[in-house]
């Protein structure tokens, strides 16, 4: 028997409305309150959709207080210890974990798809030396939508399979391709006998006029951070790509809308501010000044990497991050690396700062995703796009999700409207 609905009863007439429990799997149960404007003539105010569960998902679960996150069901640490990038994709688009078969195939059509059209791959070049790279990548994957017309049923199950890999595969080469044009070398095509990372690293530092060996510790570190990237639920770029593909809009302008949502401050560009940032401090000296500045509201300023809208425990994808970034720079000879030191210190302070501590701010996942980014030599205006081509998975497994919900409808919410009442136009000459 399902849980006894709440009651909403209005205080002035007395009418009442069932609100009938949703419970899932795990998690809180949520109150259905599509019946309430209906019988109460009512909507629910929740800007900034802090208390609104906007979909039911089967994909990825958070448990913010616990700091636990599950893909599928799978604990993220386990995933971080034993899996691949290529894996975790696999499983969060099709729901279970490959069979050996499975994840040949799925890696041998993505290493097949990643080559990009000629003529799209010439847009990157009609871009200033120094355009943002978020930018480019936005625009030509929104491009995309115009050279592969063969896989844009959305309707079509084979359709929506070609997109995906083609999506996932293409992202790396549209990020490497946006790289070399910042720096003036020629493109370098993908690599057929690497792996999703190594090809990767391929493309962005290989040069035509000599052999590239492929760091393995690098690619391994890439591989991680794209795992603990993959997916995070309803987060805002997510949202963005469901809203988006909720018009029945084709999926590279879904996708392209939210490589634009991620590359926020607030949520992908993070990792790029939090360099900024500790480059901005300096030394240790000049924490507690910094510190005072982030807390004081009318500074606009935050201390980046910390807070979270849902984690108020820890993230669990930072843990994992800190200690990787320690093996990484150890591993690379450079654990002395002063920026590295400065962030240990400044979460040291923070973590003892009443105001982070009463407000449950932490380090997320974005603290000390750049250091490992930066020691890989990967460029800081790349840091986004590193987020984006993993959490590229993620987007496509919540929009495959969603198109294959036969209760799919346009998302379109409602709001409080504050402005004027009511007028009559008056002739300009009239007006004051
Ligand atoms: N520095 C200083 N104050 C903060 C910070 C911060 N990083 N984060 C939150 N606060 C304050 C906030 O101003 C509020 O103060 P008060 O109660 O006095 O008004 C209080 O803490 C509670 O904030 P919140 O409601 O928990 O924050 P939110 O859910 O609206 O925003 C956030 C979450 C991640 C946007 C925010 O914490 C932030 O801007 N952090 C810095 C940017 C960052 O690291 N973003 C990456 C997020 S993780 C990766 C991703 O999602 O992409």
């Amino acid at each position: 028997m399902g849980k006894p609905d709440y009651e909403l009863i209005n205080p002035a007439s007395g009418t009442r409305s069932a609100l009938p429990v949703r419970s899932g799997t795990i998690g809180p149960d949520c109150l259905d309150i599509a019946g309430i404007t209906r019988d109460q003539g009512v909507f629910t105010f929740d800007p900034a959709f802090s208390v609104t569960a906007s979909c039911e998902s089967k994909i990825t679960y958070i448990d913010g207080d616990a700091g636990v996150l599950l893909y599928r069901g799978y604990p993220v640490e386990q995933l971080a210890a034993s899996s691949s990038f290529m894996e975790v994709a696999f499983l969060l688009i099709n729901g279970e974990l490959p069979g050996a078969a499975e994840l040949t195939a799925f890696r041998t059509s993505i290493t097949r798809h990643s080559m990009i059209n000629e003529s799209l791959l010439r847009f990157t070049n009609g871009f200033h030396h120094n355009a943002h790279p978020m930018s480019m990548v936005s625009a030509v994957v929104a491009s995309m939508a115009a050279f592969y017309y063969d896989s844009m049923d959305i309707y079509s199950p084979r359709h929506r399979e070609i997109f995906s890999h083609r999506i996932i595969a293409k992202l790396p080469t549209i990020a490497a391709a946006a790289h070399k044009h910042a720096l003036g070398q020629p493109f370098i095509y993908p690599r057929n006998d690497l792996d999703y990372c190594s090809n990767m690293l391929s493309m962005f530092f290989a040069v035509p006029c000599e052999e590239y060996q492929v760091d393995p510790v690098a690619a391994k570190a890439l591989d991680l951070l794209f795992i603990l990237h993959a997916d995070h639920e309803q987060n805002a770029s997510t949202t963005t790509v469901r809203l988006a593909g909720s018009t029945g809009t084709n999926p590279y302008a879904a996708i392209s809308a939210g490589v634009s949502a991620l590359w926020g401050p607030a949520h992908g560009g993070a990792n790029e501010a939090v360099l900024n940032m500790l480059e901005e401090i300096g030394k240790a000296e000049n924490i507690p000044k910094y510190l005072a500045l982030v807390k004081d509201k009318g500074s606009h300023s935050k201390l980046m990497g910390f807070g979270h809208r849902v984690y108020k425990n820890f993230d669990p994808r930072a843990k994992i991050i800190r200690e990787a970034c320690h093996r990484l720079l150890a591993k690379l000879g450079q654990q002395d690396d002063p920026l590295f030191e400065l962030a240990l210190r400044l979460e040291e302070i923070a973590l003892k700062d009443e105001y982070f501590v009463s407000r449950k701010l932490y380090p997320n996942v974005d603290f000390y995703s750049g250091l490992i980014y930066s020691a890989l030599k990967i460029p800081r205006s790349m840091f986004t796009v590193m987020f984006a081509i993993a959490r590229t998975v993620g987007w496509v497994a919540h929009w495959l999700e969603m198109i294959g919900d036969p209760a799919m409808r346009i998302a379109r919410p409602r709001q409080l409207y504050t402005g004027p009442t009511q007028r009559d136009y008056v002739a300009v000459a009239q007006r004051r």
